[in-house]
This record gives C-alpha cells, structure tokens and sequence, in this order.
C-alpha cells in the first residue's frame, strides 16, 4: 500500500519537476482507486530541507523587470509569473498535508485533490508558454511565495489564514480583471486558461476557509477573532489591501464580517 506522507516527502525534497507531477498524479489515483494510506508513520523534516529546482532564479520582485500584457513578451512573462505561482502552489499544498498531522481523513484528501489540481495548471500554462517559445525556468521568478510557508510552519491557523485564505484569496480579487484585459486583447486561449484556474482556486480558497473554522472549534478559538489577530501576527503591512471580490470570497467561505473588517481602515488586532 503506497502511503500519502512517502508521496508528500518525496514531492517535497526533489528538484525534479516532472517527477514531482508525475508522483502528485499517482499520489491522487491512489487515493481514488482506494491504494492510499494515510497513516503517518514517519518524522517530519523541517521545513528548511524543502528543495526548489535551480531555475527559475529567484529574485526580490523590486528587482524583476516590469511586464505589460499588450506585447507579446509581456503576455509570456506574466504567465511564466503564473507558472511560478502554481509551482509553488503545489508545494504548498504537499507542505501542509506533509506537516500537520493527526487531521481528520478528509483534510489529507482535501490538500492532495488540491496537490493535483495545482499541478494540472502548471502543466496546462506550460502548454501554453510552449506555444509562445518560453519554458518555465527561463526567466527569474518572485522569491517571497514560499516565506508565508516558511513563517507558519509550524502553527497550522496562521499558514490556513494566510496561504488559501490570504495569498490565494487575492488571486479571486485580481484575476477577473486580468481576464477582461485578454477578453479586450481577443486572446481566447489565455481567457479560457485563467478561467478554468479561477474556478478551481475559489475551492481552493473554500477548503482553507473551512479547515480554518474548523481547527479554530477543536481549539476553542472564535474563527473571526482568530483571523484579525493572524493577519496582525503575519502579514506584514497590517492587512492586506483592496479591492476584494466579495461575491467569490463569500463563495470561498469568508463571511461578511471578515470582508468588512478587510475593507475598513481599522488595523489588524
Ligand atoms: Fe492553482
Ligand atoms: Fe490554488
């Protein structure tokens, strides 16, 4: 019997990344066909022994070239940025089934579902780099997407509050903006992909707002409280900034208060 926690490390300590999608496929066949176990029976690493690949190089993203979508290398650059974004949205997704143990079977499920999906998006925009002569790795990429894991490795609220339910809660707010611009641009083939990838991350997002609420119960903590005082501890700047897409944040589990409380001016607690 293959077992969730070997597939999970094994994600999480190569740079290998064809093999790290073709193990987060089996990983998730396995668990459909009934062949996963989800039993831990292994340490776990510290987040420090975490492998990325050599390339894409890494780099502050003051320090990344500026891009508009209405030239052609414009429009190659912003979805090389996507592929990194997706990348790394793999590993965040092994990092917390990997790290947080004694969860409820449905929790592992829910994370390795979304393993998946993260890594059918970096294949589907490395289709489509392809088409543009451009291959992930060839141009650097924003260094920060991975310090959120870093910071909250080991308080399984704060990376809940601020991986799905801060980093990929802004991906509602600014992607059907982005979306418009290619409508504008008559590039179909770029609508249709951010399409497909926004549908999926407002579950994605949904997910962590339920763990979210449902580890604050275990706890004994009131979820919305808990929110203000974790974006206070973790974000840094406050709180993050506007506008926000309501309608899919209410879809994705946010409840009106936090969204209010997101929209005022009034500091994180
Ligand atoms: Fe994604
Ligand atoms: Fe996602």
């Amino acid at each position: 019997m293959k077992n969730l926690f070997e597939f999970a490390e094994a994600c999480l300590h190569s740079a290998n990344i064809d093999e790290k999608l073709a193990l987060t496929h089996q990983a998730w066949q396995a668990l459909e066909s009934g062949e996963l176990s989800l039993i831990s029976n292994h340490p776990v690493l510290p987040i420090a022994r975490v492998i990325f690949p050599d390339k894409p190089i890494l780099l502050a993203p003051r320090n990344m070239p500026k891009r508009k979508l209405g030239a052609p290398e414009g429009v190659s650059a912003f979805f090389h940025a996507i592929a990194h974004v997706e990348f790394v949205a793999i590993y965040l997704a092994w990092d917390i089934a990997y790290r947080f143990r004694g969860m409820p079977a449905q929790f592992y499920q829910d994370w390795l579902q979304i393993a998946d999906e993260e890594a059918q998006h970096f294949e589907l925009i490395g289709t489509h780099l392809q088409a543009m002569q451009m291959n992930y790795g060839n141009l650097p990429a924003h260094s920060g997407l991975w310090d959120h894991a870093k910071d909250t490795a080991d308080d399984l609220l704060a990376r809940l509050a601020m991986v799905p339910r801060c980093m990929e809660a802004r991906g509602l707010d600014v992607t059907p903006a982005i979306i418009s611009k290619f409508k504008q641009l008559g590039d179909d083939a770029s609508v249709a992909l951010l399409n497909r990838i926004l549908t999926d991350e407002v579950g994605h997002v949904e997910r962590g707002s339920y763990w979210f609420k449902f580890v604050c119960e275990q706890q004994g903590f009131e979820a919305e409280t808990k929110y203000r005082q974790l974006i206070g501890q973790y974000y840094q700047g406050g709180k993050p900034k506007g506008p926000f897409n309501r309608e899919m944040r209410l879809i994705a589990g946010f409840s009106k208060a936090e969204l209010d409380w997101l929209e005022t001016q009034e500091p994180a607690l």
